[in-house]
């Protein structure tokens, strides 16, 4: 059984007049580590929150097909560092999806203290989080996400506001923890040369279709 699998996935913004994703068709087998790409307003955001479960009610859009999804967490990290912080101290931060989950403390703190070294997050758990910097952020809220168990992770341009190093940092603590833990990774991403390595697939997307499947490479060469 796939991990993924879209079929004749359609949703449309109410009010609007076209389709933000149309009719597309996808099936990802778990590991996978895929680049979604395309230009700005193809849709890349709205698959990823198809995906991550939050495209919103009926009153929000209509959604259409079938979207099917066998995993026990899906994590979705943004762009922007600072909205995705929620506690003030770091371990909080990362404890705060599991606290969600109902788990037993012994069983969270565990989690909260492998999720950080997976990601490189070599801190106290006391380490004030406005002190972070823009890709400890951005790592924090991947932590967070594997503290939760998650199987696929969704990125969205999560290196879009950072600078090279902070960037740098960010992949490198992707790549190992998808090593790690196993899980599927799909990334937006407009620099894909720093993300080259850690990638086994891209999805490319144009108004809102399906129009590349397969290789990295070729996919980057062409645009
Ligand atoms: N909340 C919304 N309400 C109405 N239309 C929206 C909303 N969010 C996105 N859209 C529209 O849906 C289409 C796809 O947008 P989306 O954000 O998924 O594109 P994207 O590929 O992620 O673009 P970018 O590279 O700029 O982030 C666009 O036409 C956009 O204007
Ligand atoms: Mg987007």
């Amino acid at each position: 059984m796939s991990q993924i699998l879209l079929r004749g996935a359609t949703w449309q913004h109410a009010g609007r007049r076209t389709p933000a994703i149309s009719d597309i068709d996808i099936r990802v087998e778990r590991g996978e580590r895929i680049l979604l790409a395309g230009d700005s307003g193809s849709g890349k955001s709205t698959l990823l929150s198809a995906l991550a479960g939050v495209l919103g009610g009926d009153d929000e859009g209509t959604l259409r097909g079938e979207l099917t999804i066998n995993a026990a967490a899906v994590g979705l990290v943004l762009q922007d560092p600072d909205s995705q912080v929620i506690a003030s101290r770091v371990g909080d931060d990362v404890a705060f999806g599991c606290e969600n989950l109902g788990l037993p403390r012994e069983e969270i703190w565990r989690r909260v203290h492998q999720a950080m070294e997976m990601v490189g997050l070599d801190l106290s758990l006391e380490h004030p989080t406005a002190r972070l910097s823009g890709g400890q952020k951005q790592r924090l809220a991947l932590a967070g996400v594997i503290a939760m168990g998650a199987e696929v992770i969704l990125l969205d341009e999560p290196t879009a506001n950072l600078d090279p190093q902070g960037a740098a940092d960010v992949v490198a603590a992707v790549d190992h923890v998808v090593k790690e833990t196993g899980a599927t990774l799909i990334v937006i991403e407009h620099n894909y040369t720093q993300w080259e390595h850690v990638l086994n697939r891209a999805i490319v997307l144009e108004h809102g279709k399906l129009i590349y499947d397969g290789e990295v490479a070729p996919a980057v060469a062409a645009r």
